[in-house]
C-alpha cells in the first residue's frame, strides 16, 4: 500500500480511538443447541460465557429444528451457483418467498442476501421509480433505510421520532396529489419503543401515501404467528411493503420484502442490489423457512421471551438502574458515557463471563451510551440473578455511583 494511502488510514482510526468510538468485537464460538452459551476466545485462552445481546432472540439459530433443515439444505449443495439472473431461482428460495407472502398476507415477497440489502436495494429502486415522490423518514431510522434514501436523490424530509402531529404538518404541507412515501420501523432497536403504526397507516391513508416498514425486530417475535407488529396491530394489510430480516428472531440470515406482486416484481426487475449479486444458498433458505413454520404455529417462545424481558426490566429498575421505557423485548440500560460503558462491558465478560456489547456514538447519540440486553426464552431466572449480582458488583468496582443515582431520585 502507498505511504500516503496508510496514513490516511492510520489518521483516521486514531480518530476514533481518540473518541472512544473504536470498534471491539470479542471472539465467539456458539455452542449448537445450548443458546445463550458460547465459548470466548478471550486473552487468556477459551472460556464459556452467557450472551446477553444475541439478535437470535428466540435461540432459533441454535435450535435442532433449524439445524436439521440447514443439514438437508446442504444436500442442495453448499452454495447458490451465482445470481438468480445466471442461476436462475433454488426451489428453496422460491418456497421461502411463498411463505413470506402468505406470512404478511401480501401476494409476494423478494430475498436478498441482508435486511441491509433489502432496505437499500428496494428503497433506492422504489423511489426512483416514483416520479416527484416525496419521502417521510423517521428521524431513528436504520443506516440501511437511510443509505436507500439517499442512493434515490430523494427530496426527502425528516419527521420527529414517532412524532405524529410532525408527520401529518409535513404531509399536509405539499400538495395533495404528490405522490408521498413514509418510510419507519416498528420496532426502534437502540431504545426498544414501537411505532404508533394504526396512526400511521390513518395518514398515509388520509395523505394517499405509500407505507413502507422495517419489521426486522419484529418479525418472529410479534402477532400471533409471529408476522411483526402490523401483524399483532392489525395493520399489516395497510402497509404497502414490509421489509425483514431472517438474521434475527428467525435465526439464520438474509433479508426480505413483503408486498403486492407489482411492487416485487418492479424490485426484481430493477433492483441492483437484487439483480447483481448471488442468490441465498439453499442451505439459509431451508433453515429460515422451518424457522418461520415453527413460529407460526408456536408461541411458547415468544410467551416465555416475554417473560423473561418483563422479569429483567423489573429487576434492574428494582435495583436503581436506569432502564429506558419501551414496550418491546429490548432492554436498554443507560451509561451514558462511552468510557464507562466499555468498562462496564469488559470487567462483565471478563471477570464474570457476560458478553454485552457496549453501544456507543454513532450508533446512539453521545450522552446516551448503554448496554442493550436482549432476554429470551432461554436466560433463565437463576440467569438473571446472575446478571444483576454482577451488575452491581461491576459498579461498585468502577466507583461508578452516577448510573445508580435514579435509585436516590426515585426512592
Ligand atoms: C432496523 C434494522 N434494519 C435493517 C437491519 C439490517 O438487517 P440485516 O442484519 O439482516 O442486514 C438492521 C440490522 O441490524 C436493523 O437493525
Amino acid at each position: 500500500m502507498p505511504e500516503w494511502a496508510k496514513r490516511i488510514f492510520d489518521d483516521r482510526l486514531a480518530d476514533l480511538h481518540r473518541q472512544q468510538r473504536y470498534r471491539h468485537f470479542a471472539e465467539l464460538e456458539r455452542i449448537a443447541g445450548r443458546h445463550p452459551y458460547a465459548r470466548w476466545h478471550g486473552g487468556d485462552g477459551v472460556r464459556e460465557v452467557i450472551l446477553w445481546c444475541s439478535n437470535d432472540y428466540l435461540g432459533m439459530g441454535q435450535s435442532e429444528l433449524v439445524r436439521d433443515s440447514m443439514r438437508d439444505g446442504l444436500l442442495e449443495g453448499g452454495g447458490a451457483g451465482g445470481t438468480r439472473n445466471i442461476a436462475g431461482n433454488s426451489h428453496a428460495l422460491m418456497e421461502l418467498e411463498r411463505e413470506l407472502a402468505d406470512l404478511h398476507g401480501k401476494q409476494g415477497a423478494l430475498v436478498f442476501s441482508s435486511g441491509y440489502v433489502a432496505n437499500d436495494a428496494s428503497l433506492s429502486t422504489l423511489i426512483s421509480m416514483l416520479d416527484g415522490v416525496k419521502v417521510f423518514s423517521d428521524a431513528g431510522n436504520h443506516a440501511s433505510m437511510i443509505s436507500g434514501i439517499r442512493r434515490a436523490h430523494a427530496d426527502k424530509v425528516i419527521f420527529r421520532h414517532n412524532d405524529m402531529a410532525h408527520l401529518e404538518e409535513l404531509l399536509a404541507a405539499e400538495p395533495h396529489a404528490r405522490p408521498k412515501m413514509i418510510v419507519f420501523e416498528s420496532v426502534y432497536s437502540m431504545d426498544g419503543d414501537i411505532a404508533p403504526m394504526g396512526e400511521i397507516v390513518a395518514l398515509a391513508k388520509k395523505y394517499d401515501a405509500l407505507t413502507y416498514c422495517d419489521e426486522v425486530h419484529g418479525v418472529g417475535l410479534y402477532g400471533a404467528q409471529g408476522g411483526g407488529v402490523a401483524e399483532a396491530m392489525g395493520v399489516a394489510d395497510a402497509i404497502d411493503v414490509i421489509q425483514g430480516t431472517l438474521g434475527k428472531a428467525i435465526g439464520v440470515m438474509g433479508g426480505y420484502i413483503a408486498a403486492d406482486a407489482v411492487l416485487c416484481d418492479v424490485v426484481r426487475s430493477y433492483g441492483a442490489g437484487f439483480i447483481f449479486t448471488t442468490a441465498l444458498p439453499p442451505v439459509l433458505a431451508r433453515g429460515a423457512l422451518a424457522s418461520i413454520r415453527h413460529l407460526r404455529q408456536s408461541e411458547s417462545e415468544r410467551l416465555a421471551q416475554r417473560r423473561q424481558v418483563q422479569h429483567l426490566k423489573s429487576k434492574l429498575q428494582g435495583a436503581g438502574f436506569s432502564v429506558l421505557k419501551g414496550e418491546s423485548h429490548i432492554v436498554p440500560l443507560m451509561i451514558g458515557d462511552a468510557a464507562l460503558c466499555r468498562a462496564i462491558a469488559d470487567r462483565l465478560l471478563h471477570e464474570h463471563g457476560m458478553y454485552i456489547q457496549p453501544i456507543n456514538y454513532p450508533t446512539v447519540p453521545v450522552g446516551s451510551e448503554r448496554l442493550r440486553i436482549t432476554p429470551g426464552p432461554y436466560h433463565d431466572d437463576a440467569m438473571i440473578d446472575a446478571l444483576l449480582a454482577a451488575l452491581l458488583e461491576v459498579v461498585a468496582y468502577l466507583n461508578a455511583n452516577e448510573i445508580l443515582l435514579l435509585r436516590h431520585r426515585t426512592g
